[in-house]
């Protein structure tokens, strides 16, 4: 049967032309556009509406068909071509019996796209994103992004909701974990790298997904970290820190979806909003893939009041550029209505429909439908060595070393007198992090198991950090108050030669709906840390969390620090490997640690104010009892090797290429890798730039007691601006340079661009 259809859209297929198509439209090869207009114009309103409609997993297909309310519906939709996209299935068994109630009962047989939220892995889980981002290793982050498409794929997925390119200035919002940070620099490098990573050479191939670039836009600047909050920004923001990673996702990378925000962006939510999706992404940009709305987003206009019911949103929504309705059941119940009425046209359905039919012959669905569906390579795939030895390596790379006093780190191999404390250290769980959906529990090897293959030591807990459930849909319940196991924590560590303390945040404090108002050591952690520390001050806190915290006390008083977020499948083994010296720490913050909460947002590419300060009086731009730089700086990390800075050179000669050369030099006896990283100011601009920006960094490998010169080019790519009005500017006048180890710490120069 799927043999006589795909025979069918050939022929017909012969008989059409490009000409009949409209402005913006797709310009895939292959004769794809030729096989999409020949398929659109064999379908009915509402088949082309079904197109844009996507359902959530809704039962059990080893079980009975589901036989009533809202599930009896998705089912027949789903028979009857009224559904494009189904997300959250899992395995293949799954992915083909909901392929098969498509494509063998539905007139058309058009093959749905699974779609599912592979964020830092499938089974074999990489470091969260923002762990992943500290490595500044592009080439490890798009390995990990392949890793993650190759298990998602051989498990029936064809699409992954990832990456989420927002760039995230506040601590207090949990998904900063899912992001790369403050920098839209760094963010959109880290962004195109990991686009690649999933979507590979080959889209058609059964190894790779198609990506989706999201939230468009301005989701990581939810007012005061809360999470789903407003989002109200100048232009000129939206222009050179939110855009720039979708930008170069759709031009660099060719990202084939894109999705939209929860957020209202000035007024306007995000996923109704025109100006984002019309104008800018597909207009100004040429995108030509589609625009997945978020979960129920589109019937959130109504909650944001800009709607007065659920088909109005739909109105909005579809005038406004989104292309398919994930969970909000608006397109497939209003939209046929809103063409008839004529308050939505059939060419935009066509346009939206068009998109969404390119990307799956791109994917090879209507070459087979179950092309994705093979259970012995879903078998021989899934926990794959290599995919154990890729997040391993990324593992490794995400780890910051923050503090090392007195070189404390790394312990000796014969090092004894080991006691290990904290609950999370022997958690198998919560290092996985959140937003694994396709995973299984307890799969992270525990820093215990990884500290087993080093040492011996003894080990307590200390205290529980949360008790009770902890799921991706329910709220954790922190342990304030049990310090029952503080004693025997404490009479470890007196015994004790040195102390290894693991603690943090739970891998579900962090995510989606974690915002926190505190983000300090949470519970009765900090207390623990302190009884300990009482009798013991030899102590290296591993610190585990999926965002920047404020860690006062500890930066004071703890003599070595490690950060290493929650790191994924192979969590113990790169801890282990880092506190022993098999792996030199080469992390750098990818986001600013503040001091206290009361800095968030605190960010080192703020705007200059008109009282910079310090001066001697009060009034300058500051808090009276705070410090005004963070704890530890974006782009700070430490290593067991030592370098050193000198001889910068800046060369203007070529105007349209300026050199800035530097001279770095391992001058410790420990081999080891540096991100070098180069900052500029525009002086004086015709609006206020940012008194420092990241325009280039390069990780090199030094080693011990040698010397590598770094150049770095700036062009007007790295030395422009977009204008409020989003038109790209590179205005003549001086910028000062700065080289270094951290945005906080290099040699400086300066130029004139003429
Ligand atoms: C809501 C999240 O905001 C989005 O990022 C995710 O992809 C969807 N849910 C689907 O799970």
């Amino acid at each position: 049967m799927n043999q006589i259809k795909i025979i069918l859209y050939a022929l017909l297929s012969t008989f059409l032309f490009q000409s009949c198509r409209p402005e913006h439209t797709v310009q895939p090869d292959d004769g794809i556009a030729q096989k999409v207009e020949a398929l659109l114009s064999r379908m009915t309103l509402e088949e082309k509406v079904g197109q844009m409609n996507q359902y959530s997993s809704f039962y059990d297909v080893t079980g009975p068909a589901p036989s009533d309310g809202k599930l009896k519906l998705k089912y027949e939709h789903l028979k009857k071509g009224l559904v494009g996209s189904m997300l959250n299935v899992n395995g293949v068994k799954e992915v083909r019996e909901f392929q098969k109630l498509a494509v063998e009962n539905s007139r058309l047989g058009i093959p749905l796209i699974f779609g599912f939220d592979v964020i830092h892995g499938h089974k074999t889980l990489a470091p969260i994103p923002l762990a992943e981002a500290a490595s500044w290793d592009l080439e490890a982050i798009r390995r990990s992004a392949e890793v993650a498409a190759t298990e998602a794929a051989a498990m029936g997925i064809n699409w992954t909701f990832a990456p989420m390119i927002d760039i995230t200035r506040d601590a207090r919002w949990g998904r900063v974990m899912e992001g790369s940070g403050e920098d839209p620099y760094l963010g959109t490098q880290i962004g195109v790298a990991r686009v690649n990573g999933f979507q590979g050479n080959d889209l058609s191939s059964v190894h790779t997904l198609a990506a989706c670039a999201k939230h468009l836009a301005g989701y990581g600047f939810s007012e005061a970290g809360k999470e789903y909050n407003t989002v109200d920004m100048s232009t000129s923001t939206l222009f050179n820190v939110v855009l720039p990673p979708f930008k170069a996702a759709v031009e660099e990378a060719n990202v084939k979806t894109v999705m939209n925000a929860f957020n209202i962006m000035n007024g306007v939510p995000s996923t109704g909003n025109a100006f984002l999706q019309r104008d800018i992404l597909k207009g100004r940009w040429g995108f030509d893939g589609f625009v997945i709305s978020d979960w129920g987003s589109i019937k959130e206009i109504e909650s944001h009041g800009m709607a007065a019911n659920l088909k109005e949103t739909a109105m909005i929504a579809a005038n406004a550029g989104s292309d398919m309705d994930m969970e909000s059941y608006a397109y497939v119940t209003h939209l046929a209505d809103l063409v008839e009425e004529g308050l939505v046209s059939e060419d935009k359905i066509d346009e939206a429909v068009r998109r969404i039919l390119t990307v799956k012959y791109e994917l090879g669905l209507f070459d087979d439908p179950y092309k994705y569906c093979n259970e012995e390579r879903e078998k021989e795939l899934l926990y794959h060595p290599d995919h154990l030895e890729a997040v391993l390596d990324m593992a490794r790379k995400s780890i910051v070393l923050l503090k090392n006093e007195g070189d404390l780190l790394p312990l000796k191999r014969d090092q004894k007198g080991i006691a290990v404390i904290g609950t999370l250290a022997s958690d198998k769980n919560s290092p996985l992090g959140n937003w694994r959906l396709g995973s299984d529990n307890n799969t992270a090897v525990s820093v215990l198991e990884g500290l087993d293959t080093y040492c011996t030591y003894t080990y307590a807990k200390g205290a529980d950090l949360s008790t009770g459930i902890e799921v991706f849909n329910q709220d954790l319940t922190i342990n304030t108050s049990d310090k029952s196991g503080f004693k025997e924590a404490v009479t470890l560590a007196k015994n004790a030669e040195i102390v290894i303390m693991v603690l943090g945040e739970h891998g579900m404090m962090s995510g989606e709906a974690r915002s926190r108002t505190q983000i300090d050591i949470p519970g009765v952690q900090q207390d623990l840390l302190e009884a300990v520390y009482e009798v013991n001050k030899n102590i290296v806190l591993v610190l585990m969390n999926g965002r920047p915290l404020a860690i006062p006390w500890a930066a004071e008083h703890i003599p070595a620090i490690v950060e290493a977020w929650q790191l994924g499948t192979q969590s113990g083994h790169a801890v282990a490997d880092i506190l022993f010296g098999r792996y030199n720490p080469s992390g750098k913050l990818p986001m600013s640690f503040p001091r206290s909460v009361g800095q968030c947002p605190i960010y080192y590419n703020y705007f200059r104010t008109g009282r910079p300060g310090p001066r001697n009086e009060v009034f300058f731009s500051r808090y009276i009892d705070e410090d005004r730089t963070p704890l530890y700086p974006f782009g700070y990390g430490l290593s067991y090797s030592k370098f050193d800075y000198s001889n910068l050179v800046i060369d203007d000669s070529d105007q349209k290429r300026i050199k800035v050369a530097v001279q770095v030099s391992n001058v410790s006896d420990t081999d080891g890798e540096e991100v070098v990283q180069l900052y500029i100011n525009d002086k004086a601009a015709s609006i206020v730039r940012p008194v420092k920006e990241l325009k280039g960094f390069e990780k090199i490998a030094l080693k011990a007691k040698t010397s590598q010169t770094v150049t770095f080019e700036l062009t007007d790519k790295e030395l422009g601006f977009y204008d409020p009005n989003g038109d790209y500017k590179v205005e003549s006048g001086m910028f000062d340079v700065m080289v270094g180890t951290s945005s906080a710490d290099g040699l400086t120069g300066s130029f004139q661009l003429k």
